[in-house]
């Protein structure tokens, strides 16, 4: 498995030590930046195309997997989202050597081997990072002190550290292992782990501790989620075996497998495409293209389900880059109808549910989403927070304890009547889902925190603007 064949050519070298606030604020686009809250309103047809940044999983791996190999790795497309800057510096202070060279083009120097850093690891807003860097840490004999924002503080880590104490790694923290959270690792044993929720970010943390186990590690997946780990693992060296097991998976690694400098093309995140994509099936007289689209099947479950809804949803030029298959995606405006999604879709659509629930409001008919437990410990209760902003905004939804129920208003006799501010406790997909709501919306639909937009999608604004999407500060 090769990822990234082409050979960079950088000339420029822009070190950077810490995050950098006009990298970050060129991100995240004028509008963005200086508003305390961002509005969107009624908006005419969306045209144009339009690349998505790149994919925020594979952004993180391509950093961590690089720091841990020996030699140098060539990354181009890199996410330079708040998320994955803030591993990248987590990285850079566990021992690597890593530049910014231009656009999405970044260098990581690995030493092959993970050192003790001398501050704690701030992982902001990031679960992604703070969970694997945490497998990634166990293998090694270091002892790391990991924080995050208050977001992070309050996310289960218990998941990533019960299968790393397993293993013999050791760890001091608060109830239920939420950061700020010290982990001592080295020393590690083989395991064999059977997920006990479908996570893709524990899957991870347990491959990556294996890699320095003694026996290496087998990990159980009973219900298959993203496999960029295993993937990526591959294109740096590593042998991985993988074999199916009911409607999931065994992955196997042996330990002491050393991994080798890389190149990597990050494709464009489907989860960031998801947003122009539904604004343009559901604003009449649409059509907008995203190029360069992730299209690995552990992720497309909400394109999936969009197409049962029977929404126009078109992939072209699919091909392979480095690994993984990448297309364009045209989205034309069209009717769509309710669906039952089927629960064990979840995994491949886990970041999709905010943005679908958006879609399901202009739908004709009910649209059941269930299988949705772990939606509930995302950047917030991603079900509690969508079924609050979509009420406020006129839409007829049901919340459950594991799922919620979106009444579409084609066909009916409600509204979507807007003219509402949404409390988004700083999760950016509950933010960029209500704006997506406010350009069909009868009144404008704000949202609070914007910036946090910008740690998945920098850009949102601007991109959606050159759309023409009415979306702007306040
Ligand atoms: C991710 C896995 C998912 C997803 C997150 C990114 C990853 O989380 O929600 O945004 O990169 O492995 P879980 O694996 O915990 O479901």
């Amino acid at each position: 498995m090769r990822w990234g064949k082409r050979r960079l050519t950088c000339h420029a070298s822009l070190p950077l030590s810490k995050p950098n606030p006009a990298l970050t604020a060129a991100c995240r686009g004028p509008a963005a930046v200086n508003a305390a809250t961002l509005t969107s309103r009624a908006s005419g047809a969306l045209r144009g195309r339009v690349r998505a940044p790149g994919d925020k999983s594979i952004s993180h791996r391509a950093l961590i997997l690089g720091a841990m190999a020996h030699g140098r790795t060539d990354i181009e497309g890199l996410l330079e989202g708040d998320d994955v800057l803030h591993t990248a510096d987590a990285m850079r202070a566990l021992g690597a050597k890593i530049e910014r060279l231009g656009d999405g083009r970044w260098s990581v120097l690995g030493r092959g081997a993970l050192q003790e850093p001398k501050g704690i690891i701030d992982c902001g807003n990031s679960g992604t990072g703070a969970r694997l860097i945490m497998g990634a840490v166990a293998g090694f004999p270091i002892s790391v002190t990991f924080d995050g924002d208050d977001t992070l503080r309050a996310r289960p880590m218990a998941r990533v550290l019960d299968p790393l104490s397993s293993m013999g790694a050791t760890h001091l923290g608060r109830a239920g292992g939420r950061l700020p959270t010290t982990l001592r690792g080295g020393g590690l044993k083989c395991i064999s782990y059977r997920l006990p929720m479908a996570s893709a970010q524990v899957k991870s943390a347990a491959l990556l501790a294996g890699l320095n186990a003694e026996g290496g590690v087998e990990v159980i997946e009973p219900e298959l989620t993203r496999d960029h780990t295993e993937r990526m693992l591959e294109a740096f060296g590593v042998e991985v075996a993988t074999s199916p097991e009911g409607t999931g998976r065994i992955i196997r690694l042996a330990g002491g497998q050393s991994l080798k400098g890389a190149r990597i093309a990050v494709p464009g995140d489907p989860s960031s495409a998801a947003f122009p994509l539904v604004a343009a099936l559901l604003v009449p007289g649409s059509e907008v293209t995203v190029e360069g689209v992730l299209l690995n099947p552990l992720r497309t479950g909400l394109f999936d389900t969009l197409r049962e809804m029977g929404a126009d949803l078109t992939m072209h030029n699919v091909r392979d880059q480095g690994g993984e298959p990448v297309g364009d995606v045209t989205a034309r405006h069209g009717p769509l109808r309710g669906v039952d999604v089927p629960p064990d879709r979840a995994p491949s659509m886990i970041d999709e549910y905010p943005i679908l629930a958006v879609a399901a409001a202009f739908a004709e008919g009910r649209t059941v989403m269930r299988g949705l437990a772990e939606l509930r410990v995302k950047e917030s209760d991603r079900v509690a927070l969508m079924v609050q902003g979509l009420e406020a905004s006129g839409v007829l939804v049901e919340e459950e304890p594991e799922g919620m129920i979106v009444t579409g208003v084609a066909g009916g006799n409600h509204a979507v009547r807007g003219g509402v501010t949404i409390e988004t406790r700083g999760d950016h997909r509950v933010a960029m889902a209500h704006l997506v709501l406010g350009l069909m919306a009868q009144a404008p639909i704000s949202v609070d925190e914007p910036e946090m937009i910008a740690t998945s999608f920098p850009g949102f604004v601007e991109l959606m603007t050159s759309l023409g999407g009415q979306i702007g500060g306040t």
